[in-house]
């Protein structure tokens, strides 16, 4: 037996997680920003809402698949980009990208990922993948990455625009943590005292390949730590507009998906500058502090673009009813990103597919008890009241 195998849910895995790893690395996946307003108002406005149940409807023939960009997903739900899997498991993106592989549903690389997208697409030949961009002011970086994605035929890029400054991530500081990977003294004390983690982990990284790098950037920035030129690192791009998500439009053959909006205007805008779906997203409550919580804006950017692009949600999904209150305020689709974190880091590809089948078997348990046996019956009649609903 696993120690996930007595994991029965999102909150579970997270339990293991906390055990298993250093704390700085614990805390830069599981923490928001400053003062944590918005990770829990995430998880708050989830709960606030209440569903209508509909009993005596003949269940016996279900499916959670959906249809995504004209092609089936076996569910209606996705991994989001974290530049931090390759931390949660020795070349954990690809253990999470194979878990999304076999559960049937697109998986996001980050930009900052551990494990370059020709190893992922070299292991995953046919499987959907997504290529996450943090637009650099070094455009013709930022285009290496793209071109490279591009050339290898994913299906799509998810440019995340929230990030032209810095985060408040105090905790990181306090901890000694740095993403890329940069262990201070606070650090290596940390990581001694999770002896599991050093060898399961960061061993075998420093015995096959050596300190994790983000594998994605070019190789001026890419060895940029282990050289510690860290003036050599790409710098944020401030002075980026909606005119650079056009030039990356004109440039990206495949979907174009613009992440973090939060609110109609912007939800026109990047329809407006070519993007093909929104991600509805907070950054899971770690960038912005007094954000919105993502599913109460979703109903506003359903209804400016709902007609024109793919609405995609993220932000706080933690039980597979969050997907489908997701989906009744009219998401196509959803993405999860610590939930999943937290599966790779008990137990690789297998940890990654048990936090899928968690939020797989409690979506269907929410289709019983809502009255509904696939995803296109979901719709505002779920929720016990307007209110709730809207
Ligand atoms: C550890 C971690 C790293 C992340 N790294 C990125 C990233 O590199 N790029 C990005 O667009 N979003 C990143 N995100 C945000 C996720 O894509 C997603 O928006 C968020 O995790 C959703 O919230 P959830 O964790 O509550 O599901 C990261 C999230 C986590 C938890």
């Amino acid at each position: 037996m696993t120690t996930f195998d007595r994991c029965y849910n999102i909150f579970d895995l997270r339990e293991v997680a906390k055990r298993r790893l250093p704390k700085g690395i614990f805390e830069y996946v599981d923490f928001g920003t400053a003062d944590q307003v918005s990770l829990a108002e995430n998880r708050e406005a989830f709960k606030r809402i209440k569903l209508h149940t509909r009993f005596l409807v003949d269940l016996s023939k279900r499916d959670l698949g959906t249809e995504l960009f004209g092609k089936r997903t076996n569910l209606p739900f996705g991994i989001a980009p974290t530049g931090s899997a390759g931390l949660m498991w020795y070349r954990g993106e690809i253990e999470l990208a194979k878990a999304a592989a076999a559960a049937g549903i697109p998986f996001t690389l980050a930009t900052g990922a551990l494990t370059s997208m020709e190893e992922i697409s070299k292991a995953l030949p046919d499987s959907r993948k997504w290529f996450q961009l943090y637009p650099w002011s070094d455009e013709e970086g930022s285009y290496e990455m793209v071109t490279r994605a591009r050339d290898l035929g994913w299906e799509a890029l998810v440019v995340t625009i929230d990030s032209a400054l810095g985060r408040l991530r105090e905790h990181n500081e306090r901890n000694g943590f740095s993403f890329p990977f940069n262990p201070n003294m606070t650090a290596a004390v940390d990581m001694l005292r999770h002896p599991g983690w050093l060898c399961r982990v960061m061993g075998r990284y420093l015995l096959n390949e050596g300190m994790p790098t983000n594998a994605n950037f070019p190789d001026r920035y890419r060895h940029a730590v282990i050289d510690g030129k860290k003036r050599t690192r790409p710098k944020r791009f401030e002075a980026m507009t909606w005119e650079h998500i056009r030039k990356l439009r004109d440039f990206w053959p495949g979907k174009l998906i613009v992440k973090s909006v939060l609110n109609g205007d912007q939800a026109r805008a990047a329809v407006d500058h070519g993007a093909d779906a929104v991600v509805v997203s907070n950054h899971g409550g770690r960038a912005f502090d007094s954000a919105m919580a993502t599913i109460d804006m979703l109903p506003e950017v359903v209804q400016a673009v709902g007609d024109q692009c793919t609405v995609i949600l993220d932000s706080g999904i933690r039980r597979g009813s969050d997907v489908v209150k997701a989906l009744g305020r009219g998401a196509k689709f959803v993405l999860v990103g610590r939930a999943t974190l937290y599966g790779t880091a008990c137990g690789g590809q297998a940890g990654a597919a048990r936090a899928i089948q968690i939020l797989a078997n409690e979506m269907e348990n929410t289709f019983g008890y809502v009255g509904v046996r696939k995803v296109s019956e979901i719709g505002p009649h779920i929720f016990a009241s307007r209110n709730h609903g809207m």
